[in-house]
């Protein structure tokens, strides 16, 4: 088996989200065209490509892994885009095989920022919903799966029980180290989680590229989105801050619009796209840095 094929197990990057709806089959508030059990079918073999995904990314996601990761693409010099080109470039990222829809990236991110906004949700959180994911590209720039997408968790200390396939860290070398195998490792009682190593992927790189753009709330949304251990089995209480806690409360608000608002019609773009065209220029500059 080659390399390439090994690091690829998902036939489509966006399955492991699929696969968090049957884990979480709940979409309470948001207004959905499907329902709970819609939601529910899966085929087996994309199961079993979600559980080999997960397999890897529990392996290979080691604290050294993400120093170097964050080392290699918080340089930002790899490419510079007009905003609205880098969707185009987000797109390259087809979904030939998604269960759900076959919406591409954008019209995820579309429909995402347009559920917030039907609630009446302050522009800015509509923004977070348009680019939560634009770290996708990160594939792009030859990432594997595994260091792309899939639940995020702290790194440095011991992996809890309740992240999804907890015994595929018994191949981690982590998993092993006299520090890091300890409930606090490295850390200190609710040190705040700014000073906690999360697992590297489109989280926290999208994250560091709105952060000098986006209020606070937004910035938790973006960097804690994939968090499921914390924001949905608060595995992590022992870390978070006071602060953390309370901006939880953003993180928890976003995550159903993330999670929920997928909707095989899309919306109409061209009427859409004034508004869009608006918001993105309130808050960001005319290029991005990836
Ligand atoms: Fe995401
Ligand atoms: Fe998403």
């Amino acid at each position: 088996m080659s390399n390439q094929i090994s690091h690829t197990p998902l036939p489509d990057l966006d399955l492991w989200e699929d696969d968090l709806l049957r884990r979480y089959p709940d979409p309470d508030t948001i207004a959905s065209s499907k329902t709970k059990e819609e939601y529910r079918n899966y085929e087996e073999p994309s199961r079993d490509s979600v559980k080999e995904f997960y397999r890897l990314n529990h392996t290979h996601q080691t604290y050294a892994f993400v120093e170097e990761k964050k080392r290699e693409f918080l340089k930002f010099d790899k490419k510079e885009m007009p905003i609205w080109d880098a969707f185009d470039f987000l797109n390259q990222l087809v979904d030939d095989s998604d269960p759900d829809t076959d919406l591409d990236q954008f019209q995820h991110l579309l429909q995402t920022a347009e559920a917030i906004r039907a609630d009446g949700h302050p522009d800015w959180m509509v923004l977070t919903g348009l680019f939560h994911d634009m770290g996708k590209v990160l594939c792009l720039f030859g990432e594997p799966q595994w260091a792309v997408v899939g639940d995020t968790f702290p790194l440095g200390c011991a992996f809890s029980d309740k992240i999804v396939y907890p015994e595929f860290f018994q191949a981690n070398p982590d998993y092993h180290h006299q520090l890091y195998s300890t409930k606090y490792g490295i850390y200190a009682p609710h040190c705040g989680l700014d000073k906690v190593q999360l697992s590297w992927g489109h989280d926290e790189y999208i994250y560091h590229m709105m952060k000098d753009y986006l209020p606070e709330c937004a910035l938790y949304m973006l960097r804690y989105h994939s968090f499921y251990a914390q924001h949905r089995e608060h595995a992590y209480d022992h870390l978070l801050s006071k602060h953390d806690q309370e901006m939880f409360y953003w993180v928890n608000l976003f995550n159903p619009y993330d999670l929920y608002s997928k909707n095989p019609v899309p919306p109409d773009w061209n009427k859409l796209k004034p508004y869009y065209e608006d918001l993105v220029a309130k808050y960001l500059p005319a290029t991005l840095k990836f």
